[in-house]
């Protein structure tokens, strides 16, 4: 039977118990439709700074290369925040992606019809077909640039730089194209050309790698506007393509329409095919360790992994389809409504899997 090697990075907070419940799914979706999974766990973030001494000790990176497929709870807490930056557990997560060569992060924001009414915004904005993808550059930009502390006219200061080279953009944005294709054929680049020169070349340099992909309507938005757009009218959007810094707060604001950041799932590629698949939420320490948080954006980026690294999409869809039903049998107490019992992390992962 043909088995997979899935690096497991748990993290911090609710990370142990939501990769749990995808772990669950994966070899309920394994047992279905016959391929087998073999999980290495490897430590990431502030466990790996408490037992290590560094938020990416080199055993991690060793562990996901060797993977077909990395998959990735959370990282950070109260407990680490007083670190300097490069010790922080969140300098662990931007180390695995670059060590990992993931530049293109995948975020998908969709409303699921039984949590149309957990949307902040109203059903004549969202209703029916919100399905829209940010495509976020994941090792470039600001996040990656020269920082460092100064002096200003005597006076202590502080500074980050925003560097993007032709290449970075054009990998980026042919990521983009590419799944535009298969999609609605559109991809809105997000920049803010109206002030920054890295901006300008972004948008020189989409428009230019447009021409490849002819059947792929291009158009460009100030991230102002953009951030607007996305609640005044979420709908108008296919693929978004972003910088790193830009895509990290879009992604934030898309999830939220979409009900609860407890629901959407990503994936990091990069050239070779073992991604990174990881929720969009965070470590949630307030919930850990009482069986309180949602597993789905845990499990639906299971799924992302199924049909991008291992290339099993029946398993996939079967998985995103157990997701859509759980939904109609109960509900995590962050998307908490519709008459339905309230339920706790591995519950909602049973039922999951029973659905599968
Ligand atoms: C995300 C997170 C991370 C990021 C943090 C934890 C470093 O916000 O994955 O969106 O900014 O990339
Ligand atoms: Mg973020």
């Amino acid at each position: 039977m043909k088995t997979y090697r899935i690096a497991v990075l748990a993290g911090d907070g609710i990370g142990p118990e939501i990769t749990a419940q995808a772990r669950r799914a994966l070899d309920r979706a394994g047992e279905r439709f016959g391929f087998a999974l073999r999980y290495e766990e490897a430590l990431l973030g502030g466990c790996a700074i408490d037992a290590a001494g560094l938020p990416l000790p080199p055993e991690t990176v060793d562990c996901c290369k060797n993977a077909d497929a990395t998959l990735l709870g959370a990282v950070g807490g109260p407990q680490w925040d007083g670190l300097p930056g490069a010790r922080r557990p969140e300098a662990g997560l931007l180390g695995i992606r670059s060590a990992l060569g993931l530049f293109s992060n995948l975020r998908p924001a969709m409303i699921f019809p039984p949590l149309q009414t957990a949307s902040p915004l109203k059903a004549e904005v969202t209703g029916g077909a919100l399905d829209l993808l940010i495509v976020r550059e994941l090792t470039g930009g600001i996040y990656f640039g020269a920082r460092g502390r100064c002096e200003v006219d005597g006076q202590p200061a502080a500074f980050d730089t925003e560097q993007y080279s032709v290449p970075e953009i054009e990998r980026i944005a042919r990521v983009a194209f590419s799944l535009a294709e298969k999609r609605r054929g559109r991809v809105c680049s997000v920049d803010k050309a109206n002030v920054l020169e890295s901006s300008r070349l972004w948008r020189e340099t989409v428009a230019r790698i447009a021409r490849e992909f002819p059947g792929v309507a291009l158009e460009h938005l100030y991230v102002d506007n953009c951030a607007m757009q996305l609640v005044r009218d979420p709908k108008q959007f296919d693929v978004i393509v972003t910088s790193n810094l830009f895509g990290d707060i879009l992604s934030d604001e898309a999830a939220m329409i979409s009900g609860s950041i407890g629901m959407l799932p990503s994936a990091s590629l990069g050239a070779g095919k073992a991604g990174l698949y990881e929720p969009v939420h965070g470590s949630a320490p307030d919930l850990a360790g009482r069986d309180a948080a949602n597993p789905l954006a845990a499990i639906l980026s299971a799924a992302m992994m199924l049909r991008y690294s291992l290339d099993e999409p029946e398993a996939a869809a079967a998985v995103e389809r157990a997701v859509r039903q759980a939904l109609e049998q109960a509900r995590t107490a962050d998307i908490a409504g519709g008459g339905l019992p309230v339920c706790g992390c591995a519950e909602m992962g049973a039922r999951v899997c029973a659905l599968i």
